[in-house]
């Protein structure tokens, strides 16, 4: 969380950050700030709030200079206010510094810096980074001054520095936080993801775990983890700049799950023969995730204990280390959009230590998880930008169901993915209708059985994180165990009700809520579900009853969207939420 964005050559600065800013707001929106270095002074402006109205208030524009940095921050040190938000100043005035992450032996540093005379003006723990750069400072040049205090850190940070001296350096450091440079023609960029560069290179340099980085107008240098010069990879991102904006689309959300029928066919076009191998090879496999890549994960535990006979569990990536046990002989399957998670790299790094294989499916090219699994899978789903995760919800499903099919005559029910989706997208005025009647609740529930309940999971946990409405999912028999008790006159139940197996099951389970005065919604292709339901909405019928998680999900998606936005709330940035959530 927080992104961080620098820039050095020969554009005005301050455009450059806060057109990179608005990219990265996804990463965090409580407050956001720019610091322009010109010659020996700094120019410092930041403030609580959105990206657009600090920047306004604030003039970011008015301020002149070709080196800056500038950050969005989520909270987790100190609440949100101007002086929490980052960039720090140090005493003298000419050292200035963004981090995201967590220095976890800030208070120690704290104390002996404060012991030496610094002066603070945050609760943050970022701002001790600043203090001991300048107190290197003291003894060094500035290079050396940086190097000396990273290394005492302790935590996560992707770093970006400079010191108003007239050298116009930019200086970055990562570890366990994203950070990935930009080289252009007489320019460097220096921010936390791709899409905020992408207007200006499509040349990219991933820093690995440790390294540090000096960046010029003329180029760039990377020390690694020991202090030794080393050479990193770079990479051309395919991506259009057109990915990762709105495309016409009043959101970003909105347009990412009316993008879900292009980029479905990408994700099915993933190479997963090694990650085959790799299964077939196990019998006993954990999945470990969170949030929507955990209910993607709870859908191929499912497929892989009923299609293929696994042994398999999914487990919630923070909880991983508490109540699993992995082995040498245990496959453990990573799932995380942004592959930067601190819950999922330290559910993964336990696996290592136990000396699990791990593979691990990702949307994001080189992210960290990449480079910690033994196998990656690509969900090629393009960037994400709305914090809700949707397309990569379907391009993880995709690729899941890739996996657990046979290659040849086993994967001919993948052809009709896309056009499930289409059919889905279809009903959005009958969603829009839905939304309309239930936007004013309370409560909501969402019930289904076998594959349906993490699809019903994945509704509430959309719905509830943008429309701020309490929704809850249940496996359809556990009703009766307690939660039944809710139910009561106009309560709306939500019920994932396709043609399959278990809804025999499910429609006794409806009938038990109708009795109790709910309002049911029925996602159903089923008559006799549609007459007991009070609206439903007509799912596209599928001859593979294990495809209908892809319709379903696409309706879920689009009641949330719609339940929000009438609801008067931005879909795109909830409260309290990030995108990319890189403390534990
Ligand atoms: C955050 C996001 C969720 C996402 C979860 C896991 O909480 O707000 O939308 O599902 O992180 O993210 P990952 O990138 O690991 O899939």
């Amino acid at each position: 969380m927080c992104g961080i964005i620098g820039y050095v050559g020969s554009r005005k600065a301050s455009e450059v950050i806060t057109e990179g800013l608005k990219r990265l707001e996804y990463r965090g929106y409580d407050s956001v700030g720019i610091a322009v270095a010109q010659g020996n002074s700094i120019d410092l402006r930041k403030d609580k709030g959105m990206v657009n109205p600090v920047a306004e208030s604030m003039r970011f524009l008015d301020v002149s200079g070709t080196l800056a940095l500038g950050h969005v921050r989520w909270a987790t040190h100190g609440v949100p206010c101007k002086e929490n938000a980052h960039p720090f100043i140090d005493c003298t005035r000419t050292i200035v510094l963004a981090h995201n992450g967590v220095i976890e032996n800030y208070s120690e540093l704290k104390d002996e810096l404060k012991k030496a005379g610094h002066r603070f003006s945050s609760e943050t723990d970022s701002e001790v980074v600043v203090h001991l750069v300048e107190e290197e400072r003291k003894k060094m040049p500035p290079l050396k001054a940086f190097m000396a205090a990273v290394r005492k850190l302790k935590g996560s940070y992707a770093l970006l520095c400079t010191v108003a001296d007239g050298a116009e350096t930019l200086y970055c450091a990562r570890r366990n936080s994203p950070l990935v440079l930009g080289v252009g023609k007489g320019e460097m960029f220096a921010a936390s993801d791709i899409p905020a560069m992408l207007a200006y290179t499509k040349t990219f340099v991933p820093l690995e775990e440790g390294d540090i980085a000096v960046l010029s107008r003329n180029g760039y240098k990377v020390y690694d983890a020991n202090g030794k010069e080393a050479v990193r990879k770079s990479i051309t991102v395919e991506w259009s700049l057109d990915m990762a904006e709105k495309g016409g689309y009043p959101h970003f959300m909105l347009k990412e799950i009316n993008d879900q029928k292009h980029f479905v066919h990408e994700s099915l076009a993933a190479d997963v023969t090694n990650a085959r191998a790799m299964v077939a090879g196990h019998e006993a496999i954990d999945i470990i995730a969170c949030g929507t890549s955990y209910h993607a994960g709870t859908i191929l535990k499912i497929l892989l204990s009923r299609e293929l006979g696994k042994r398999a569990e999914a487990f919630i990536a923070s909880e991983y280390p508490f109540v699993a046990n992995p082995g040498k002989k245990t496959l453990v399957i990573a799932i995380s959009q942004s592959g930067e998670t601190a819950d999922t790299m330290q559910a993964v790094k336990f696996a290592k230590s136990r000396g699990s294989k791990v593979l691990s499916l990702t949307n994001v090219v080189d992210s960290s998880i990449t480079r910690i699994s033994d196998e990656v899978v690509y969900l090629n789903a393009g960037p994400e930008i709305s914090v809700a995760a949707t397309k990569t919800f379907t391009s993880q499903a995709a690729v899941i169901y890739k996996l657990v099919s046979n290659p040849g005559p086993g994967q001919e029910r993948l052809a009709a993915i896309p056009s499930l989706i289409e059919k889905a997208m279809a009903q959005e005025s009958a969603i829009r209708a839905v939304a309309a009647k239930i936007a004013d609740k309370k409560d909501i529930f969402f019930i289904g059985r076998g594959l349906n309940y993490p699809v019903a999971m994945e509704g509430a946990l959309k719905l509830k994180e943008i429309s701020y409405l309490h929704a809850e999912a249940y496996a359809g028999g556990e009703l009766k165990h307690g939660p039944l008790s809710l139910i009561e006159k106009g309560v709306p139940v939500i019920a994932v009700a396709p043609k399959d197996e278990s809804l025999p099951k499910l429609f006794g389970n409806i009938k038990e809520v109708k009795a109790r005065g709910a309002y049911v919604v029925a996602l159903t292709d089923d008559e006799a579900v549609r007459n007991e339901a009070d609206v439903s909405i007509p799912l596209p019928p599928a001859a593979d009853a294990t495809l209908y998680p892809f319709p379903e999900i696409i309706i879920l998606q689009l009641l949330a969207y719609h339940v929000s936005v009438l609801r008067g709330i931005n879909p795109d940035r909830p409260r309290n939420l990030a995108k990319s959530v890189t403390v534990e």
